[in-house]
C-alpha cells in the first residue's frame, strides 16, 4: 500500500545522447500528468569514475536543461541533484550493510565500467547499486522509468528493499504496523524496451560516459552533425534484412533499426517491412531525416536553456528543497527502525 511515485536519474558525465534521450528521458515526460515524479541529476554517482570538477557542474546544469528540453514541467515534477539531498548518502550506507558482496559481484556494470583494472576502481563504483537503492527508497519511490541496461540495478534495488524489510521486520511492524517500509520498485517501461547501441560497436550501448567513443548522437547536435554520424555509422555490407532472414549475425543494422522505429514511436516489424531489401546508403538517408526532425526542437530548446546557468541553478535549487522534503520523514524513521 504505497502510493504510486516515479523515481529516475541521469549521471552528469557528459552531454546527453541519443540512448539517453529515446531509452530514458523522453519517455519522462508521458509520466508527469499520471505520476508524482522526482528527477534526479545523480552527480554522487558521476564520481565513481573521476570527472573534472568545473565539467561535472556545467554536466549538472547540463542534464537539467535536458530534462526541460525534453518536455518536463519544473513545476509539475521535482528536478534536483543528488548531492544537495544528503539523505541519499545517508541511506545509501545503511544499505550498504544490507547488501550482500554476492550480489554486487553480480552486476555486469560494475565489469564493464571497471574493465581489466578491477584492482584499481574505485569502491564507490562498486557499491554504486546501494547508493541507486537509495535514491529510489528515500522517497519510497515505486516505479522506476529506466533503459534496459539498469533493470538489474533495479532488482537489486528489489533485493535490496525486501532484506532490509525482513531484517528489520519485527520493529518495522511494532513501529509501523505494517510489514513492509520500503516498497520494492518496479521498472516503468511502456513500448518497447529500448537499448541504443553504439554507431560504431554494435554490441556496446550507446553512452555519453564513454570519452573514446565520438560516434555517438548527442541531444544538442545540429543536423549536419547529426547526419554526419549516420553517414559514418558502421554498417554490413547486405542489404538490409526482412523479417524471415533476421538480424542474427547483423548488430549493426539492428541498431539502426531500431532506432528509426523508437524515433518514429513505430513497431519495430513495421520498419523492418518497409526496407527490407534495400541498401544501407538509401536507409540512412531517411534516418537522417527522421532523426532531424525529430531531434530540432528539443536541441533547440537545450542550447537556449544552457546559455541560462542562473535559470537553471534556481531549478535544481528549489527542487532539492521539495525534494528534502520528502526524504526527511523517511531517514529519520529509518533511523528509528536501525536503533541510532
Ligand atoms: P550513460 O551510460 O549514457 O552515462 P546513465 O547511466 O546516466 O547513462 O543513464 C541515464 C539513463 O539513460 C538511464 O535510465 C539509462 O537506462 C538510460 N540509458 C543510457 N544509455 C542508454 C542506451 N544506450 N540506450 C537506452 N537507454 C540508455
Ligand atoms: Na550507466
Amino acid at each position: 500500500a504505497f502510493p504510486d511515485r516515479v523515481f529516475s536519474g541521469v549521471q552528469p558525465t557528459g552531454t546527453l545522447t541519443l540512448g539517453n534521450y529515446l531509452g530514458a528521458i523522453r519517455r519522462f515526460a508521458d509520466y508527469q500528468d499520471r505520476y508524482e515524479c522526482l528527477y534526479c541529476v545523480v552527480d554522487m554517482h558521476a564520481i565513481t569514475l573521476w570527472q573534472d570538477p568545473a565539467e561535472l557542474h556545467a554536466n549538472t546544469l547540463g542534464v537539467t536543461a535536458a530534462y526541460l528540453a525534453a518536455g518536463l514541467d519544473p513545476e509539475k515534477n521535482i528536478i534536483f541533484n543528488q548531492s544537495q539531498v544528503p539523505q541519499h548518502a545517508e541511506l545509501a550506507w545503511v544499505f550498504n550493510c544490507v547488501t550482500r558482496i554476492g550480489w554486487l559481484n553480480r552486476m555486469t556494470q560494475f565489469k564493464e565500467k571497471a574493465g581489466k583494472h578491477r584492482e584499481n576502481a574505485s569502491a564507490g563504483l562498486y557499491v554504486y547499486p546501494s547508493l541507486m537503492a537509495a535514491d529510489i527508497l528515500v522517497y519510497r519511490a515505486t516505479h522506476v522509468p529506466v533503459g534496459d541496461d539498469q533493470k538489474q540495478h533495479l532488482e537489486l534495488a528489489r533485493d535490496i528493499a525486501q532484506k532490509f524489510n525482513h531484517d528489520y521486520g519485527d520493529i518495522i511492524r511494532e513501529r509501523t504496523n505494517q510489514d513492509e517500509f520500503f516498497p520494492q520498485p518496479e521498472p516503468l517501461i511502456e513500448g518497447p524496451a529500448m537499448r541504443v547501441m553504439s554507431l560504431r560497436d554494435a554490441t556496446k550501448k550507446m553512452s555519453k560516459s564513454d570519452p573514446s567513443d565520438m560516434s555517438r548522437i548527442n541531444m544538442d547536435d545540429d543536423a549536419d552533425t547529426i547526419a554526419q554520424k549516420i553517414r559514418k555509422a558502421k554498417t554490413d555490407p547486405e542489404p538490409l534484412p526482412g523479417e524471415e532472414a533476421g538480424f542474427e549475425g547483423r548488430p549493426e543494422a539492428e541498431n539502426l533499426i531500431g532506432i528509426y522505429a523508437a524515433l518514429a514511436q513505430e513497431p519495430k516489424l513495421a520498419v523492418v517491412d518497409r526496407y527490407a531489401g534495400a541498401q544501407f546508403s538509401e536507409f540512412k538517408k531517411e534516418l537522417t531525416e527522421l532523426a532531424v526532425t525529430t531531434l530540432a526542437p528539443v536541441s533547440d530548446e537545450l542550447r537556449r536553456l544552457k546559455a541560462d546557468p542562473g535559470y537553471l541553478e534556481g531549478v535544481l535549487k528549489s527542487g532539492a528543497e521539495k525534494a528534502a522534503g520528502l526524504a526527511e520523514p523517511v531517514m529519520r524513521e529509518t533511523k528509528a527502525i536501525v536503533g541510532f
